[in-house]
């Protein structure tokens, strides 16, 4: 695309003039095509200057995650490879899913500034106002669809160490998958899995609340959300963040593809901040009290109820009590 190839020869000479030539060349394209696709990157909010004599230079970046600027440093060898970028889109797992079913490659990213019509876990609506990041992951492993949702418990360990290497928070893990800062959800994860007889594909969705305003969320949600630009009182570059977590996910997908899913449930188990808590869960308006004591390799909540007794909990809300 001349667009990219014409982006990364300014990116190369960042602050410095790239002449008319020069970029027509790397672009492959006419100097009279020039000014077009510029103005395609003004668009996408980069700032670049013109002067007659010298050429175009480069700016500033805009703080967005577009493909281009997640692809240019990104390390990995398959995650990303293909990225769908949408400024607004309904729910990237859906365009996912679509995606999948089409034949889209092992770790095909969607990913999108917005999202009207958000999918949050027990059929709950996920808020995706602009400055998120939501985005959704393709993968193909080869297991038996029982084993899926170990793959929600990789993924959050991967959020949890790609947040924690970055910014050094006090980020942990809320059974089965929110990520937390001390006690507010910053993160949460949908995992999908299609099966035809076998398993088809999964899509791994991720929402972060980036640079969100939280003032616009209802009340009950702001009181135990956060965002990591509240943290850390700062915008934070989408772009850097993406690029940590793909690579740490590739990593440890790979692990998981390894056989070495028991190492991962340790991570898990020591990013915990359910177990040894007392907690709650709900589901379906009915609720189970008890300790916390352990997760198993389905990724179920062991609790101990108040008789001594054990019992096991697949899914639900979980909320902790002290
Ligand atoms: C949760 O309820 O905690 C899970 C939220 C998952 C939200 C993400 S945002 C990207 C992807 N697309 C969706 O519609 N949902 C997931």
């Amino acid at each position: 695309m001349s667009k990219n190839q014409i982006l990364k020869a300014l990116h190369e000479k960042k602050g410095e003039y790239v002449s008319l030539e020069k970029l027509a060349s790397e672009g492959e394209i006419s100097p009279e095509q020039v000014p077009e696709e510029i103005q395609w990157l003004r668009n996408d909010d980069y700032i670049i200057e013109h002067s007659s004599e010298l050429g175009y230079r480069l700016i500033k970046v805009p703080n967005r995650l577009l493909p281009y600027e997640i692809q240019r440093d990104l390390h990995t060898s398959y995650m990303g490879n293909e990225i769908h970028y949408f400024k607004e889109v309904d729910s990237t797992n859906e365009v996912a899913k679509k995606l999948a079913e089409e034949g889209a490659p092992e770790g095909t990213i969607v990913i999108a500034e917005s999202q009207t019509s958000g999918k949050g876990r027990l059929g709950k609506k996920w808020l995706s106002p602009s400055g998120g990041v939501w985005m959704s992951i393709i993968l193909r492993p080869e297991i038996p669809p029982r084993q899926a949702p170990q793959l929600t418990l990789v993924t959050g360990v991967a959020v949890a160490e790609t947040l924690d290497k970055e910014f050094g928070l006090d980020v942990g893990i809320k059974w089965p998958n929110d990520i937390l800062i001390g006690n507010k959800k910053v993160c949460g994860i949908l995992t999908l899995a299609y099966t035809n007889q076998k398993l088809d594909f999964v899509v791994v969705g991720i929402g972060i609340d980036l640079n969100v305003d939280l003032e616009n969320f209802p009340p009950e949600l702001r009181e135990v959300t956060t965002s990591l630009k509240k943290e850390l009182d700062r915008d934070i570059i989408g772009v850097n963040l993406v690029q940590n977590f793909l690579t740490d996910f590739e990593n440890l997908y790979n692990e998981f593809n390894a056989g070495n899913f028991p190492e991962i449930l340790a991570e898990w188990r020591r990013l915990s901040k359910t177990i040894g808590r007392h907690v709650e869960v709900h589901k379906r308006g009915r609720v189970v009290t008890g300790e916390a004591i352990g997760i198993n390799t389905d990724g179920m909540l062991i609790l101990e109820m108040e008789d001594g007794s054990l019992r096991k909990v697949m899914s639900g809300e979980c909320i902790h009590l002290n």
